[in-house]
């Protein structure tokens, strides 16, 4: 919905409705609430699967969902070289060992050929991220992790209702993972959702998100005991080493009000992309991240690979520098590869468990394709609120084509 100046009015669904509701409710918190249990069964219900557990980060999930499906100390866990740190981090909170797989350089999402050259004895999981909304090569994915008994979660951040075979992607893996963040498809600030058809994941992840309380099920996570028995001193409540990962009433229903139009935000991206794509078609050094036939995109954000050093002359810092000069929004480039953050240079990890990974270590050249590409890549925005804003910043990408082949 448009206002009569073009621009997207901040809040056109039912949010404030909502939270309005949420404020003069009895319970804020997830533990008595109900909106947390309305919005993991629509979400469950939208993506076509039986359970949905919703905590405050997408790494929360990322987290939770490695326990689940069993990992524990000293196991490793494969993920791409191209993507955000949290696939990292979630690993190493579970006292894990992040092993990383290159990319294909076309689509930038993990290579199922080096996903099974990186497996060994000790590997446990695939963190298979769609990465800026395209889902990765899943088939052979799931293949190696059948043959080899390994769980696979889809780190689906930054992509929703995108498919792959003519499947919906998150019903792929054994358990799919949402962010809520405040760039994410569907936002609250702050959030983030599991999804699985397996019980027994669904209830391990939300008593890990839930202090471990022993009365939590699969389904939802109020805390439904009758009071007598809850409030007797000799009640005891906790089964499992958790931590409080709950997500709270008002982000839940912010959440619901955004689900309620997710397909209209979705397309959004997508249109947003479609301009930016026939923008950068005027040009040979901006090389769009490729999408297989046999899958759509999200659009996270519309990813280019910029070639223009090599054939243009031109630098990377150069051309966003024109680009943001000439009225374009100033766009990110991609986050460093994980394993060459300071945190994984320095061996920050290592002090967490010097036996588990006193060892380990990581370095330059590990992912060639990954590092490659992690360096040219130039995200453009695809989030704007409104259609007219974005025609305007595709034009300027435009002319500044044009004004570069003229020179
Ligand atoms: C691919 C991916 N995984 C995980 C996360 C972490 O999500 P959150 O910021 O909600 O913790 C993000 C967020 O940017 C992401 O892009």
């Amino acid at each position: 919905m448009e206002d009569k100046n073009n621009r997207m009015t901040k809040y056109p669904g039912n949010e404030l409705k909502y939270l309005q509701k949420v404020l003069s409710a009895e319970s804020w918190s997830a533990t008595g609430g109900s909106w947390n249990n309305i919005l993991e069964r629509e979400f469950a219900k939208k993506l076509g699967v039986k359970y949905a557990v919703a905590m405050n980060s997408g790494t929360a999930t990322l987290h939770a969902a490695l326990e689940a499906v069993g990992v524990g100390p000293g196991d490793e866990v494969i993920s791409p070289a191209f993507t955000v740190f949290m696939d990292t981090s979630a690993t190493l909170h579970a006292n894990a060992v992040p092993v990383y797989a290159d990319i294909d350089p076309a689509t930038w999402n993990i290579d199922p050929k080096d996903v099974a050259r990186k497996i060994t004895p000790k590997t446990k999981a695939i963190i298979a991220v769609s990465i800026y909304g395209l889902a990765p090569d899943l088939d052979p994915i799931m293949e190696l992790a059948s043959k080899n008994g390994l769980a696979v979660i889809e780190d689906n951040a930054q992509s929703m209702l995108n498919t792959y075979k003519g499947r919906m992607v998150g019903t792929i893996g054994h358990m799919a993972s949402y962010s809520f963040e405040n760039t994410k498809h569907l936002s609250c600030g702050e959030g983030g959702m599991i999804i699985t058809d397996n019980e027994a994941y669904a209830e391990t992840a939300r008593k890990i998100g839930g202090h471990g309380f022993k009365n939590l099920r699969a389904e939802e996570g109020r805390i439904r005991l009758n009071q007598e028995v809850f409030q007797n001193p000799h009640y005891k409540r906790h089964d499992t080493l958790g931590w409080n990962y709950r997500l709270s009433e008002f982000n839940a229903a912010i959440v619901l009000a955004q689900l309620e139009r997710v397909e209209e935000l979705v397309k959004m991206r997508q249109e947003v992309a479609r301009l930016f794509l026939e923008a950068a078609s005027s040009c040979d050094y901006l090389i769009p991240q490729h999408v297989p036939a046999e899958s759509t995109h999200s659009y996270f954000t519309f990813g280019a690979l910029y070639d223009g050093l090599e054939r243009i002359g031109v630098s990377w810092e150069e051309f966003r520098r024109m680009y943001v000069e000439m009225g374009g929004d100033g766009f990110y480039g991609a986050w460093s590869v994980p394993y060459l953050e300071p945190i994984m240079v320095e061996r920050k990890y290592v002090k967490r468990c010097p036996d588990i990974y006193r060892d380990i270590k990581y370095g330059e050249g590990l992912c060639p394709v990954a590092e490659d590409v992690q360096l040219k890549v130039m995200q453009f925005k695809a989030n704007y609120r409104s259609l007219e804003l974005a025609k305007q910043k595709a034009s300027v990408l435009e002319r500044l084509i044009v004004k570069l082949k003229n020179r």
